[in-house]
C-alpha cells in the first residue's frame, strides 16, 4: 500500500509523510525494503562530507549492472567507484562545460525549427529527443546523422525497457525474444554492437586529442598508475551517463515549461530579464525549478555499519534517503515552498546543503553543469523564440516515472506563435555553471 501510495503521488505522500512524522521518518518499500527519509540539511551534511565508507550508494543500485555494466560509475561503490569518478569527471568541470553550450543551442535551435503555430505536443518528449542529441554530441562526440539515428533507435529502445532492468534475479531468464529479459538481452547486444563500434572508430581518430567529447576524453584519461580504461569501462560509462543524464534533464525541461507557462508573471519577467541581456534569472529560474520539482526525489545510501543519524541508532542494512524533495519543501528554509519564485535564489544566499537536487558528496552528480547548462540554454530558445500555452489549466500532477518524478501527462503545450526575432536580442556567450 505504502509503495503503491508513493509511486501515484510521490511529493504529496513524501509531504504528508512529513507532517505527520517529522523530518526522519521510517518507511517500508516493496522491494527496497526498510528505509529512514531525512530531511534535516545538517545531518545531510553530516553523511555528504564526513566518513561515506559505511554508506553505499554503488550497491543499491547494482539491479541495474546487467545494463549499465559491472564498471558503471553508477553501480560501484569503494576505490573502484572513486577510479572511475575520477577518470569521468575532467570534461564534466566548468570550463570544459562551456564547449557545450553550442552544441546544445543548435540542439535546440534544430528542434524548435520544425514547431508550427498550431502544433500541440507534450514536451517532454520534445525534450527528451533534444537532450538525446545533446548527449550523442556532447557525450559520445557523434554528429553525423546516420549514425546518430542508428543510435537514437538502439540505445532509446533499450532504455524505453526501463522497468525489466528492476526485475528480480529469478526473473532475469532468457526465454526466447518475447520474454522480458529475452527482449532486453537482444536489444543490449544491438546497442553494445554499436557502442563498441565507436570506441574502435574514435581510437583510429587522427585528431583524438584535439576532440573535446567526452568519449574522446575518456579514451585519454588515465588513472594513477598510468592505465587508460578498458573498451568495457568506456562503454559501461556511455551507457551510465546517456541513462543517467537523457531523460533526467528532458523532466527537468519539462517541469521547467510547466511551471512557467502557469505562471506569466514568471515567464514574462523571464523574457524581460533575456532581453536586458542578462541571465541571473534564467539561472534562478533552473534553479527553483530544480528546488520545485526535484526529478530525483531523494539521494539513496545503504548502511553497512550501525550509525546515529539525527539521533537515532540505525541499524546495519537499511536504507538511508536524504530527502532532496522534503529539505527542499519545507517552510521554514523556502517561505512558500509550494510556491514557484525564483527571485529567492536572487534575494538571499542559498545555505548549503538545503539546495540538493543533484545530491551530495563522492556521489554528487557528475553531469549537474552540463545539466543546468542545457536547461538554462533551451529554456532561453525557447521563451525568446515563442509564445506557447499550456494545454492543461494547471500544473501536471507529479507522478513516478522509473526512479524519477515526472509530470504525468508530460506538459502538454501548444504553439502559439513564433515571436518576431526584435524579441531576441543579440547574445554574448553565456558563461558556465548554471544556477
Ligand atoms: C536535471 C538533470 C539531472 C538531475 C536532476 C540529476 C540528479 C542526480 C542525482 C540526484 C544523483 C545521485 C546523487 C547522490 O546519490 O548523491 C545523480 C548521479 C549521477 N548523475 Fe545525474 N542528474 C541529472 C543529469 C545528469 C547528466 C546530464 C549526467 C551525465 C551526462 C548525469 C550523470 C550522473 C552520474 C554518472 C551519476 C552517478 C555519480 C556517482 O555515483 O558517483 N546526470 N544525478
Amino acid at each position: 500500500m505504502t509503495t503503491v501510495r508513493f509511486a501515484r503521488r510521490p511529493l504529496e505522500t513524501l509531504l504528508a509523510w512529513q507532517r505527520r512524522y517529522g523530518n526522519v521518518f521510517t518507511t517500508r518499500f516493496l522491494v527496497f525494503g526498510t528505509g529512514v527519509y531525512v530531511a534535516e540539511p545538517d545531518e545531510i551534511r553530516a553523511m555528504f562530507t564526513g566518513d561515506q565508507s559505511d554508506l553505499l550508494a554503488g550497491e543499491a543500485n547494482s539491479l541495474l549492472s546487467p545494463v549499465l555494466g559491472e564498471n558503471s560509475v553508477l553501480v560501484l561503490d569503494g576505490a573502484r567507484h572513486m577510479r572511475q569518478r575520477k577518470l569521468l569527471l575532467p570534461p564534466f568541470q566548468g570550463s570544459a562545460v562551456a564547449n557545450f553550450r553550442s552544441i546544445i543551442r543548435d540542439a535546440a535551435n534544430a528542434e524548435v525549427a520544425n514547431w508550427r503555430p498550431g502544433d500541440e505536443f507534450a514536451m517532454r518528449e520534445r525534450m527528451r529527443a533534444l537532450t538525446f542529441v545533446v548527449i550523442c554530441q556532447a557525450v559520445f562526440g557523434v554528429t553525423e546523422p546516420t549514425r546518430t539515428e542508428r543510435l537514437r533507435r538502439a540505445l532509446l529502445a533499450l532504455l524505453d525497457l526501463g522497468s525489466s532492468f528492476f526485475l528480480p534475479a529469478a526473473l532475469q531468464r532468457d526465454l526466447g525474444p518475447w520474454s522480458p529479459w529475452g527482449k532486453m538481452k537482444r536489444r543490449l547486444a544491438v546497442a553494445d554492437a554499436l557502442l563498441y563500434e565507436e570506441i574502435e572508430m574514435r581510437r583510429r581518430e587522427p585528431d583524438l586529442e584535439r576532440r573535446t567529447d567526452v568519449l574522446s576524453l575518456m579514451l585519454q584519461s588515465r588513472d594513477e598508475n598510468g592505465e587508460p580504461m578498458s573498451d568495457v569501462e568506456v562503454r559501461d560509462e556511455l551507457i551510465t551517463m546517456l541513462a543517467a543524464g537523457h531523460e533526467t534533464t528532458a523532466t527537468g525541461l519539462a517541469f521547467a515549461f510547466d511551471l512557467l507557462l502557469h505562471n506569466p508573471t514568471t515567464l514574462n519577467r523571464l523574457r524581460d530579464e533575456l532581453e536586458g541581456g542578462t541571465d541571473a534569472y534564467l539561472d534562478a529560474v533552473v534553479t527553483e525549478t530544480l528546488r520545485l520539482r526535484p526529478v530525483i526525489d531523494a539521494a539513496e545510501r545503504t548502511l553497512t555499519k550501525p550509525r546515529t543519524i539525527a539521533g537515532y541508532e540505525l541499524p546495519a542494512g537499511i536504507r538511508i534517503y536524504p530527502g532532496i524533495a522534503l529539505v527542499h519543501m519545507r517552510e521554514d528554509i523556502y517561505p512558500q515552498a509550494q510556491h514557484f519564485r525564483p527571485q529567492r535564489f536572487l534575494d538571499a544566499k542559498t545555505e548549503s546543503y538545503t539546495w540538493l537536487a543533484f545530491g551530495g558528496g563522492i556521489r554528487r552528480c557528475i553531469g549537474a553543469a552540463l545539466a543546468q547548462a542545457e536547461m538554462a540554454e533551451v529554456i532561453r530558445c525557447v521563451v525568446e523564440g515563442f509564445e506557447l500555452s499550456a494545454v492543461k489549466p494547471v500544473c501536471d500532477p507529479v507522478v513516478l516515472r522509473g526512479v524519477t518524478l515526472a509530470p504525468r501527462h508530460g506538459t502538454k503545450v501548444r504553439v502559439e506563435r513564433r515571436l518576431p526575432t526584435a524579441r531576441r536580442p543579440a547574445r554574448e556567450p553565456a558563461l558556465a555553471g548554471g544556477a
